[in-house]
This record gives C-alpha cells, sequence and structure tokens, in this order.
C-alpha cells in the first residue's frame, strides 16, 4: 500500500467532498429532538430547503439514503398495477424503475442508449396516445450521474402540458439539486426527489421530496400501504419544526450550513460555477482526443463527465494507476457501461485548482497507462478556466 500525504482528491460524482465549515456544524453535542433548540433548526432546514428546490410546497426530509427517498414518493402516490411511464438514460433510471417493478407497477420504460437525456418526443408520444389516461406518473432523471446526461425537466412538463395530461411529474435531481437549475414550482414538478451526498455537499444520509399540492393530494386518495415514508405524518410535525421519529440531528446541522453556504455564494452563482469546470473538463477531453459518454451537445451534465476509454483499454484499470500514483478517486462506470467508461466529478465544494488538480491527475494517469492521448488538455482546460465566462450554449435546464 503506497503512503500518500497532503488530501485525498475525491472526485467521483457524489458522495462529494464536505466543506470544512459543515464539517465543523456537525460537530455538537446531541440535541434534545424535541426541544426548542431543535425547533429552530427544524424550521431554519425546511425553509432553506423549500428555497434551494425553489418552492413555497412542503419539503420532507427523511433520514434515508436517495434510493429511499425514491421509495417515497412512489408509496406516497401509487399503488400495484398503476402505470408508470420511465426513460432509461442511465444506470440510475434502471434502478428507479427496479423499484417501481418490487411495488408491481406496469412500467413502461422507454429504452435509451445511456448516451442522452430522455427521450421528449417519445414520452409526448405515449401520452397523446393514452387517451384514457392510464399513465399515474411520469418518472425521470434530471442528471442521470451513470452517463453524465442532463434530462430537462420542464421539456418533460410540457409534453405533458400540450397533450393535456394529468400524470404527475416525478424528477429524481439527486444529483442535480445544488449544482444546476433547479424550479420544482415554476416547472410544474408534482415530486421531487433529492439526496444530500451531492450537490449540497453533505455526507450521505437526507433524502427529500419536495411535493406538490396535486401530489398530496393523490397521496391522501391513495390508500397502499405506508407508514415511515408516509409524508402527511412528516409534514404535520413539521409544522412544529420537529419529525415524527428521532431525526439524523447533526446531519440537519450540516444541512442547515451547506445551504447558508450555497446561498451566500448565490445559487445562480454555484450553477454557473458547476458549468464552467464541466465546460473546462470537456475542453481537455477534446485535446486528449477522448470521447464523452455524453453524445448530446446540449445535455451534457454540468456536475460530472463520463469518459469513454479507447477500445481495449479497461477504465477500472486505468482508475487503479490513478488512485495508486496520485490518490484520486475517479468515478467507476456502472452497469453495462464498467469497466468502459470512468466519471470525473466536478460537483460540490470544488474550484478552479481542484479541477486543474484533477485535470492533471488524469492526463498523468493516462500517460502512465499508456491509453492513446494527445498531451495538452490540462492546457485547454486552463484557457477555459481563465476567461471567467460562461457560453449560453452549456445552460442547460
Ligand atoms: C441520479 C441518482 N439517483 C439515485 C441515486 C441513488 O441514491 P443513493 O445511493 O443515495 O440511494 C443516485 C446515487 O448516486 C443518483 O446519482
Amino acid at each position: 500500500m503506497t503512503l500518500h500525504t497532503g488530501r485525498h482528491f475525491l472526485q467521483i460524482p457524489g458522495p462529494t467532498n464536505v466543506p470544512d465549515r459543515v464539517l465543523r456544524a456537525m460537530d455538537m453535542p446531541t440535541l434534545d429532538h424535541r426541544g426548542p433548540e431543535f425547533a429552530e433548526l427544524g424550521f431554519a432546514v425546511l425553509a432553506a430547503s423549500q428555497r434551494m428546490f425553489k418552492t413555497k410546497q412542503p419539503v420532507v426530509i427523511y433520514p434515508s439514503s436517495g434510493t429511499g427517498a425514491w421509495e417515497a414518493a412512489i408509496v406516497n402516490t401509487l399503488s400495484p398495477g398503476d402505470k408508470v411511464l420511465m426513460a432509461e438514460t442511465g444506470q440510475f433510471a434502471v434502478l428507479w424503475r427496479g423499484i417501481a417493478d418490487k411495488f408491481k407497477l406496469d412500467v413502461d420504460f422507454i429504452p435509451g442508449d445511456w448516451r442522452h437525456g430522455a427521450d421528449i418526443a417519445a414520452i409526448e408520444q405515449r401520452l397523446a396516445a393514452d387517451k384514457g389516461h392510464k399513465i399515474k406518473a411520469v418518472c425521470v432523471v434530471h442528471n442521470e450521474t451513470s452517463t453524465g446526461c442532463v434530462t430537462p425537466p420542464l421539456e418533460v412538463r410540457k409534453a405533458l402540458d400540450r397533450t393535456s395530461h394529468p400524470a404527475l411529474l416525478m424528477v429524481d435531481t439527486i444529483s442535480g439539486l445544488g449544482s444546476m437549475e433547479y424550479e420544482h414550482d415554476a416547472w410544474g414538478i408534482d415530486i421531487s426527489v433529492a439526496g444530500s451526498q451531492k450537490g449540497l455537499m453533505l455526507p450521505p444520509g437526507l433524502g427529500f421530496n419536495a411535493v406538490s399540492e396535486k401530489a398530496l393530494a393523490a397521496a391522501k386518495a391513495n390508500s397502499g400501504m405506508r407508514s415511515y415514508w408516509d409524508w402527511q405524518e412528516v409534514i404535520n410535525f413539521n409544522k412544529l419544526g420537529t419529525f415524527p421519529y428521532t431525526p439524523a440531528c447533526n446531519l440537519l446541522m450540516g444541512l442547515n450550513e451547506a445551504l447558508k453556504m450555497l446561498e451566500e455564494e448565490g445559487h445562480e452563482n454555484v450553477f454557473a460555477r458547476h458549468r464552467r469546470h464541466g465546460q473546462a473538463t470537456r475542453a481537455a477531453m477534446k485535446v486528449w482526443g477522448l470521447e464523452t459518454q455524453c453524445q448530446d451537445p446540449q445535455a451534457h451534465s454540468p456536475a460530472l463527465t463520463g469518459v469513454v476509454m479507447p477500445e481495449g483499454h479497461d477504465a477500472d484499470h486505468f482508475r487503479k494507476v490513478v488512485l495508486e500514483n496520485f490518490d484520486m478517486s475517479l468515478g467507476t462506470g456502472l452497469n453495462k457501461i464498467k469497466g468502459k467508461v470512468f466519471r470525473i466529478g466536478h460537483i460540490g465544494h470544488f474550484n478552479d485548482l481542484m479541477l486543474m488538480g484533477t485535470l492533471a491527475g488524469v492526463e498523468m494517469g493516462l500517460a502512465l497507462a499508456k491509453v492513446p492521448h494527445r498531451e495538452g488538455g490540462v492546457l485547454a482546460a486552463m484557457e477555459v478556466l481563465k476567461t471567467r465566462e460562461v457560453t449560453a450554449m452549456s445552460k442547460v435546464a
């Protein structure tokens, strides 16, 4: 085992680096979760979470991973046999679909090639054909973390509106929230699903559902079994700043601090920073002569970049070389793209020089692993970072 000095470079697209300020905020004695001090924290994080999701509707926060928040979205509103429309954007869409299958929903899974966002035209066509309104929900992944492709939730909303379809719109923004524009209310989203460990710069352990009035009404009408995930129970307690169970108190302290940091920087500036780092990463890749997993120039994720390895070279071997030589963790390829793709996370608590270190580690790793490439990617990224401008083209809703 090689000994390394300095900080480990954690460049996976989540869990992401936790700022020292957030670590300090969590490093506190345990609170009485039914006392007045906790209620103050409860009210503060719920209000700041609403500002982050851009919603005036309730945000339900669970002590859970993102997977729990996926399940919560389903069990509150849907029952076995209900038809749902989902789109295969990558591994996370596949996993969400797997949960829907386990709850015996009737899933229409629109196939995808894992190199584009969801096919909006195909969604619209399915909705238009569903004259009897059998489809109860449309579920899409905003930022597909396995590929680095974005699906704009607003475009899905427009497809629902154009077809006057009443289905609920559920959006997984687990790696989108806090790293790219997100407007729960203005985009007409019924259920937004998020997690703490990506753009929110926290350790894993909190799951979120932002819920519209329509989603709350669907939950009320849904007699399906649920207990822990029941929104209404949590919302009732939240009115007093508390939770129906022992909440993850110290993670909520961290959330309070992280949301403050994002507001101090300004949400728009946070999103612009991510776009810029995505652009600089792609500039480096262009010089290296490596392909992005995302093939749609309008759909590149600001949060991560999926890199396709040249034929005959294994992405996980390359990641191993980088880890051993430079103490940097890059994201692995998931499921059917394992070994073919690695992922560079440029999400969360991050800055220009961290990106330069990351890209330098990748460029040196390519040389050490004897992966064919042209040198100079790092210099190309520097050119992007020297100009502090962000082009409109890389702005993806
Ligand atoms: C887009 C997306 N959805 C869902 C998940 C699953 O979340 P978790 O691993 O926190 O359960 C992840 C995790 O990386 C994700 O990136």
